[in-house]
């Protein structure tokens, strides 16, 4: 019997964007434990800009650099998000059934450029982590909440913000900042937010209090006390505001390039209830089509997207 085929974006060898094509890859067999998803968007996140092109902290170049291909991407089909539907679901499977809509990360299993994707229904660093979807968001909002979400959180429990304390956000108006932001909020903090000036209005609109441009040195002067300094953005964008951040806060203030990323799919319940409970909407900038992931891998290398990039797979 011939292999069953699907549209997929290849990546044959680290590189600039240039270096997609698309094409047909094998379409993944679901082992008992696993979940067939039928993508309906993927994202192009910071991750994916840096997976593409193999620019990973030196720290974990050579671990990865094995896993994932020493002269060339093992995988070929690369991206780390998903929001789709349930295709079929394995034996030993329980969460879900046929036709339920979920959202997720595979991390480093990749496989998300394409139209169908296995996920394993128990969380795990190497496979990733499902949800069900937010009942109110677009496939593509949903794959900004997925990776957003799992930054935000991850940052945000650390610090367990109560009700009333006061919050910086560094960096808010990337995927991370944008879910950060309306979160804080609604728990009930008082955020204030750095973001270029371009994007104050709108990072007030999100729930900020307080804004601030991090590109205008006099922002230095109305710094106030904080109870929690959150970076949004990584330790790699900074700033005259970011340095007095970090003169003032130092080891205090939480990264989300601390630590690795936890895909933990509790973590996107709890970003599904605030969602369809109206606590937030993620932010997508802009949304490609498959044949124009390098041109949308280039977008986000500007490093200026506003909320998160989309793949739309299928319409609807
Ligand atoms: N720990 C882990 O395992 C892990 C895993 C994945 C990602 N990460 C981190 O998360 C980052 C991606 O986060 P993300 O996707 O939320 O970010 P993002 O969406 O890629 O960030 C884009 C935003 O950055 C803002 N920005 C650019 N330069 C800035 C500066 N100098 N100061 C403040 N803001 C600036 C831009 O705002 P303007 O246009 O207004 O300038 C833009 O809105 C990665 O780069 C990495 O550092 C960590």
């Amino acid at each position: 019997m011939s292999e069953a085929l699907m549209k997929a974006a290849l990546c044959r060898r680290y590189g600039p964007p240039e270096v997609f094509e698309t094409g047909e890859a094998p379409r993944p067999a679901p082992r008992d434990d696993e979940i067939l998803v039928r993508i309906h968007a993927s994202a192009v996140t910071a991750s994916d800009t840096y997976i593409r092109g193999f620019k990973l902290p030196l720290k974990v170049h050579i671990p990865l650099r094995l896993a994932m291909g020493i002269f060339r991407p093992r995988k070929v089909v690369q991206g780390i998000v998903f929001s789709g539907v349930v295709e079929s679901a394995g034996p030993k499977t329980q969460r879900f059934s046929l036709g339920d809509e979920v959202y997720g990360m595979t991390g480093f299993h990749l496989g998300c450029y394409a139209e169908y994707v296995c996920s394993k229904d128990a969380d795990s660093p190497r496979r990733g982590c499902i949800a069900a979807k937010p009942k109110s968001l677009t496939h593509e909002e949903a794959t900004a909440a997925a990776y957003g979400g799992l930054l935000a959180l991850g940052v945000i429990e650390r610090g367990n913000p109560r009700p009333g304390n006061a919050v910086f956000v560094y960096g808010a108006s990337g995927t991370t900042g944008t879910i950060a932001v309306p979160y804080l909020a609604q728990l009930g903090t008082e955020v204030t937010a750095a973001c270029s000036e371009e994007n104050r209005d709108f990072v007030a609109s999100l729930g900020a209090a307080k804004t601030l441009n991090y590109a205008d040195e006099a922002s230095v002067n109305l710094l106030e006390d904080y109870d929690l300094v959150l970076d949004c953005v990584g330790k790699h964008k900074s700033s005259p505001l970011r340095e007095e951040l970090n003169r003032r806060y130092g080891e205090a203030i939480l990264s989300i390039d601390d630590g690795s990323m936890q895909l933990l799919s509790p973590r996107l319940d709890r970003i599904r209830t605030t969602v369809d409970d109206g606590g937030l909407r993620p932010t997508v900038d802009r949304v490609f089509p498959l044949e124009e992931i390098g041109t949308a891998h280039a977008y986000v290398e500007t490093l200026h997207k506003r909320g998160g990039v989309a793949i739309r797979m299928i319409d609807g």
